[in-house]
């Protein structure tokens, strides 16, 4: 559903409780009214989601943030002025009257101001600020049409706007302000150097002991598929008795012995690769494969966002997917 009547139906929906998918720029969220506790509750019910993961909550206006948050920095104020609407994602002290099932009882709320047509007219004609996760089973790949969402929540949800597949394809760039300086929770659709080119200096070390963001769990973003991401696909003898799918960055110069091959980008470019990875993904995990290889990408612009994914897919708790051996903590490629 695509037109101005059907996101009157949805905002209708968002009003009265109910919970609606709809299309962003990135992935496609699943969005409630943010002051509606139940209404989120039932988020976290059909996503399986744990509930000390926090939601973002989508604004249609930039001066809508300050009804959410307890102070803005002029860091945030320069970044939102030049970033939004679009997928960046500001974590602040949050003001009192916010349900704490949204922020997952964190004293913070993460906000952003999508970059959509549909998404900007619901938050609108809903009146309200939609809290919003991606629109997809708990830890699995996002969704970048409205097609992947009816697939796996379709009976679920009360209603999924169309927009067509997502313009970026990697959900937002989330950046925290509360430790004082700006640190980076989460690369995603906007780059760091971007980010850095407005507010200087943005932190990215890991903090220590803990996730900085729950969607930094280390296995998140995968399909079920297992993934192994490094540059095996050079040694095919490994995978001769396999059924395995690769998943090459751009065009690949050689014949290459796999089962599947999905390019992300024949040209290389960054953009349209991270606006094809989770359906590239997704099209490998529904092959039955044995492993999904994915070949690793340089790690700028959007680059990072799409390596964090890819690491995220390929983390494996228990064993290795290709020797069956207990690798244990830590990397193993
Ligand atoms: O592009 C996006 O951000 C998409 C679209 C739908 O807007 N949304 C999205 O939501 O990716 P979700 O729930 O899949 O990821 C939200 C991330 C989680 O990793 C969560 O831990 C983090 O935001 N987050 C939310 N509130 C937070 C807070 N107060 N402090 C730190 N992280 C927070
Ligand atoms: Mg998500």
């Amino acid at each position: 559903m695509r037109d101005a009547k059907a996101i009157r139906q949805a905002a209708e929906i968002i009003r009265k409780g109910g919970i609606v998918a709809f299309p962003t720029e990135t992935v496609y969220g699943l969005g409630a009214d943010g002051y509606n506790p139940l209404a989120v509750a039932r988020i976290f019910e059909v996503k399986g989601r744990p509930s000390f993961d926090p939601l973002i909550v989508h604004i249609a206006h930039p001066a809508h943030l300050e009804k959410l948050v307890k102070e803005t920095p002029s860091s945030v104020k320069r970044l939102t002025e030049k970033l939004w609407p679009g997928p960046l994602t500001v974590v602040l002290l949050k003001k009192e009257n916010i349900p704490d099932i949204v922020t997952a009882g964190l004293p913070s709320i993460a906000v952003r101001m999508p970059d959509h047509p549909i998404a900007l007219s619901l938050i609108k004609e809903s009146s309200c600020p939609i809290a919003a996760p991606s629109a997809n089973p708990f830890g699995y790949l996002s969704p970048t049409t409205a097609e992947h969402v009816r697939e796996q929540l379709g009976d679920q949800v009360d209603l999924i706007l169309d927009g067509g597949p997502c313009a970026i394809g990697v959900e937002s760039t989330i950046i925290s302000f509360l430790d004082g300086k700006p640190r980076l929770l989460r690369p995603g659709g906007v780059s760091l150097e971007e980010v850095e080119s407005v507010i200087g200096k943005v932190e990215t070390g890991p903090i220590k002991d803990r996730p900085s963001a729950p969607g930094m769990l280390p296995r998140h973003y995968a399909p079920r598929t297992p993934v192994v991401l490094g540059g095996n696909e050079k040694n095919p003898e490994l995978y001769k008795s396999r059924n395995v799918g690769f998943l090459a960055f751009q065009e690949p110069n050689r014949d290459l012995k796999f089962h599947s091959v999905e390019v992300l980008s024949r040209k290389g470019d960054m953009r349209e690769a991270a606006a094809n990875l989770f359906s590239a993904l997704r099209r490998l995990d529904a092959l039955n494969l044995d492993l999904i290889l994915a070949e690793p990408i340089p790690e700028v612009g959007l680059g990072r966002a799409i390596m964090d994914r890819l690491r995220r897919a390929s983390h494996f708790l228990d064993s290795s997917p290709l020797t069956g051996e207990n690798r244990g903590e830590g990397e193993w490629l």
